[in-house]
């Protein structure tokens, strides 16, 4: 990559200040992240202490500053609210600047105004970390399903419910005293009434849903219904009748024949839902967010990470910023293939030995069964440094007996160096099965 490519942050909070840490250290990551230069950052107040170290010379309080400068490249707003960010938004597309945004709430309100903006001026607005978190679900719809017929796209899309529903079912605690965690861990919006009311969860439906159907909805049309009614009573009930209950959001097509080009008809909602435990959503706990999507021919995929907090979204940011800066690769360098789609290895890497690959293991020995067979398999292990998780004895008969070890994490050296040991022994018949235990 030639020149640096410039961009300029609007807000360093939570989000913003895990994407200033990632560029600001490139070391191990993909090489375009090197190619990456912090050049202005907009703040409201200057002298908040702050979780990264951008130099005090880039801060401005004129997040107009930042959308004018014109060593910045890529706008990337992180601030929240609908104004000014939707007018910023649209000032850098008029003066050619691609923008990255995780602001569903501009998304799902003003996205239509804002692509046709963006066409008309030649850029992208990228948006993976608007929905979803560190989870990739915008590209994956754009592009890796393109080749699929959607059906239906549901899931668990807002980390401070799901964090605060996860709490209260594990330890009856009501919503007013998690959500104050969920709001120092960086997971609620500035105004928490956006998670609980499941407003967030609907902004972010509604831009799945556009992507997943290829139309824009209403978004003030989607039935929404949060978690600020739910009764600890009901979460507890529904455990007992083997459900959980989360926050749903759900887009579904309903003609599953021949559709309409101009209208296709889908139920979109959110709402607390009872999720049977054995269906894959019911056991997405705290922070996380899953996405299942249902398509022709693929059938169902789901998309399962941290659904908010300061790196994972920073993550997705960083991804669609990598994107812009490969699209600038290859307009700078004619006849190069985009950096971030071709094969490519940037570095040496090599395979640890065999040996000294640390793992848990499964044993399962057959022995006599004859006092002290425990103690002194447990002795080899303990010679050789290898601590134990549990040792259980099965089917003692006159016959033998089968001893089962679960040890903890050691180099394979030391096990096979321990299993020749007690292979050796006179009262171990040999060695039946041996597994890589998580
Ligand atoms: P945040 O912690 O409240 O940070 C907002 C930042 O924007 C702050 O640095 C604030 O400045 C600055 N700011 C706000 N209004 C401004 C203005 N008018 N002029 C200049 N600076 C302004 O919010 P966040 O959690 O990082 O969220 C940012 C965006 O990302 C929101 O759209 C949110 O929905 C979205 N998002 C958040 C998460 C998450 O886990 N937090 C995940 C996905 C998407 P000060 O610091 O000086 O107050
Ligand atoms: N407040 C949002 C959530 C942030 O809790 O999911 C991530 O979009």
């Amino acid at each position: 990559m030639g020149k640096k490519i410039g961009v300029g942050l609007l807000g360093l909070g939570t989000v913003g200040a895990g994407v200033a840490n990632i560029i600001q250290s490139p070391e191990g990551r993909h090489p375009l992240v090197a190619g990456i230069e912090l050049v202005r950052v907009a703040v409201r107040d200057l002298n908040r202490p702050r979780n990264t170290s951008v130099p005090s010379n880039l801060l401005t309080q004129n997040p107009q500053e930042v959308v004018d400068d014109p060593s910045v490249e890529i706008v990337v707003e992180v601030m929240g609210g609908i104004e000014p960010a939707r007018e910023l938004i649209l000032r850098a597309i008029a003066s050619g600047k691609s923008v990255v945004t995780a602001n569903k709430a501009v998304i799902a309100r003003h996205g239509k105004e804002i692509a046709l903006a963006a066409n008309a001026s030649d850029v992208y607005v990228l948006i993976e970390a608007a929905v979803g978190g560190g989870i990739p679900i915008i590209e994956p719809l754009k592009q890796s399903l393109g080749g699929n017929r959607i059906q239906k796209v549901s899931g668990i899309i807002n980390g401070t419910t799901n964090y605060i529903l996860s709490r209260i079912a594990k330890e009856g605690v009501t919503y007013q005293e998690v959500l104050k965690d969920a709001q120092k861990l960086g997971y609620a919006e500035s105004d928490p009434a956006a998670d609980v009311e499941g407003f967030d969860a609907a902004d972010k439906i509604a831009i799945l849903s556009g992507l997943a159907f290829g139309g824009a909805i209403k978004r003030e049309k989607i039935p929404t219904q949060g978690i600020t009614k739910l009764n600890n009573l009901d979460i507890d009930y529904a455990n007992k009748l083997g459900y959980r209950i989360k926050l749903l959001a759900v887009a579904e097509r309903l003609n599953q024949g021949t559709e309409s080009i101009s209208s296709l008809p889908l139920a979109v909602w959110v709402q607390p839902t009872l999720i049977p435990e054995a269906h894959p959503l019911a056991e997405v706990n705290g922070v996380n967010n899953a996405i299942l999507v249902e398509g022709d021919p693929i059938g169902e995929v789901m998309f399962y990470g941290p659904g908010a907090g300061a790196g994972p979204t920073a993550s997705a940011v960083v991804a669609d910023i990598l994107n812009i800066a490969g699209v600038r690769v290859i307009k700078d360098q004619s006849n190069c293939l985009d950096p971030l789609l071709a094969a490519n290895s940037w570095r040496s890497c090599h395979l640890v030995e065999n040996s000294k690959m640390i793992q848990k293991h499964y044993l399962r020995l057959r022995t006599k069964n004859s006092p002290g067979v425990i103690g002194q398999i447990g002795k080899v292990f303990g010679d050789h440094n290898v601590s134990i998780q549990s040792i259980i004895q099965f089917d003692a008969s006159e016959a033998g007996a089968e001893i089962v070890v679960i040890t903890h994490e050691v180099e394979k050296g030391q096990i096979t160096s321990s299993l020749n040991k007690i292979n050796a022994l006179e009262e171990v018949n040999g060695l039946l099965a041996q597994m890589v235990c998580l």
